[in-house]
């Protein structure tokens, strides 16, 4: 087992780090991580086409959501990695989809939105604040302000009519998805923003709504006492009998808005709940007993049915357990083994293609399985950037949060 802590002294320069094949990583050499990591951005970025001056949707059959977490981890990459050279790219994207009020709703994307889309871009924009990611356009909000603009235009939905609370899936009644699921990728995205605006402005409200929204998941039974975190239920029946499906990037984005209370109250019960939901994560590892502790999407890997949503969900559920040991350092252990395991063995999934560099979806088959795509490359990129969480600068709080508008 490794500990992530101790290999803070080593990561290179900036501009030093050269890529290398994945199938040669070394968990635990920063180095060798830099730089199949550099592979692995350059693969996730080959399915988007803007530039550092321009912003391009992702074509078929990624949707806007995607182009989203693909910023996420774009960002995370920038700053766990220290490779800078896609930071304007990242927030000309980021800055070409803030909408008529700064809020990340896009009249291009009016019926179509969601809820849970809306968040990811959100998550984006909150890192973004957290690290001082510079923000160049001085005739809009900075990213925090835009961060708060989205949570206050998603808690705006929250709806009592039925199932107590919590908002729905869409925003849109035209959206033939229909307005009557509530699920928790959109409340859970709610919550994680609520979380980190806490910890970022201090401002009770957030600390408030935090709450609300946890306990109101537990009311309607969407997170069991196991921590298993369940699809969502509908408004027609008072989600009186949830979905039983789960999805590992709602365990994670629970789990870290989770973490991020028990920095912000201190209270034991956050802490608890971290715990338990850790417990939930690891129903996404170990498939079949010769693939202990690699991570798996099991509601569809196994049965070859992940759509091109779900087949990028194992990188959140990663993206997220790494930003939580920050806050609850008692998971590391755990997350290391999981996670450690899970990255060797995405590596060794990422050797077909041209240059024997592209992932393939199932870690746990002992090399590449021949499904591509953009889920695919982040899915790896986020599980082997990751382990360099420990050597990074912890999200900023409060005055150390400032709008930086020129690149270094
Ligand atoms: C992996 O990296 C560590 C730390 O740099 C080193 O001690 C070890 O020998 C490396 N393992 C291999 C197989 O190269
Ligand atoms: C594959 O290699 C070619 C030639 O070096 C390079 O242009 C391309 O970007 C590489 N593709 C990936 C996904 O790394
Ligand atoms: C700044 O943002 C505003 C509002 O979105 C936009 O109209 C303007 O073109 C942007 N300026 C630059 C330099 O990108
Ligand atoms: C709240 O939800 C109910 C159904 O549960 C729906 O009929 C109503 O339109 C919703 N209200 C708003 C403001 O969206
Ligand atoms: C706290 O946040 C809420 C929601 O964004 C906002 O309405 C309120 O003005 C904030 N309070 C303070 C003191 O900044
Ligand atoms: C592990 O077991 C599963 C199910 O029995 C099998 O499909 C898979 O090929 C095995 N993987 C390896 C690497 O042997």
């Amino acid at each position: 087992m490794i500990f992530l802590k101790s290999v803070r002294p080593a990561i290179a320069a900036v501009g030093l780090i050269t890529a290398g094949p994945p199938k040669d990583l070394n968990i635990t050499d920063p180095t060798s991580i830099q730089s199949v990591a550099k592979t692995l951005a350059a693969g996730t970025m080959e399915y988007y086409h803007g530039t550092e001056t321009q912003f391009v949707d992702l074509e078929q059959p990624y949707y806007w959501w995607e182009c989203g977490a693909m910023m996420g981890a774009m960002l995370d990459y920038s700053h766990y990695v220290g490779d800078k050279s896609y930071d304007k790219l990242i927030s000309t994207a980021l800055l070409a989809q803030v909408g008529p009020k700064f809020d990340y709703m896009l009249p291009s994307h009016f019926g179509q939105e969601g809820n849970d889309d809306q968040a990811f871009w959100g998550f984006a924009v909150m890192s973004a604040a957290e690290r001082n990611f510079p923000q160049p356009n001085t005739s809009i909000p900075g990213w925090l302000e835009m961060a708060e603009n989205i949570f206050n235009s998603i808690s705006g939905r929250w709806n009592t009519t039925a199932c107590g609370g919590g908002v729905a899936w869409q925003i849109f009644p035209s959206n033939p998805n229909t307005m009557d699921y509530k699920n928790t990728v959109s409340n859970g995205g709610l919550f994680q923003i609520a979380a980190r605006l806490a910890r970022a402005t201090g401002n009770q409200t957030y600390v408030d709504w935090a709450n609300k929204i946890w306990d109101w998941t537990e009311s309607v039974k969407f997170i069991d006492e196991q921590g298993i975190v369940l699809d969502g239920g509908s408004s027609r029946e008072n989600c009186a009998t949830p979905n039983g499906v789960s999805f590992s990037y709602s365990t994670g984005i629970y789990l870290y808005g989770a973490a991020v209370m028990a920095d912000v109250t201190k209270d034991a019960k956050w802490t608890t709940r971290v715990n338990t939901l850790m417990g939930g994560a690891k129903t996404f590892f170990t498939p079949f007993e010769n693939a202990t502790n690699i991570m798996y999407e099991h509601a569809c890997e196994q049965h070859d049915v992940c759509n091109v949503d779900m087949r990028s969900f194992k990188g959140y559920l990663s993206r997220f357990m790494y930003a939580s040991t920050l806050y609850v350092p008692e998971i590391l252990p755990t997350v290391n083994e999981l996670l450690g395991t899970s990255a060797k063995h995405a590596a060794q999934a990422c050797t077909g293609g041209v240059n024997g560099t592209t992932c393939g979806q199932k870690w746990y088959v002992g090399g590449f399985d021949g499904t591509v795509g953009l889920g695919e490359e982040m899915c790896a990129l986020e599980t082997i950037q990751g382990l360099l969480v420990g050597s990074s600068k912890p999200p900023l709080k409060g005055d150390d949060i400032k709008t930086v508008r020129t690149f270094a």
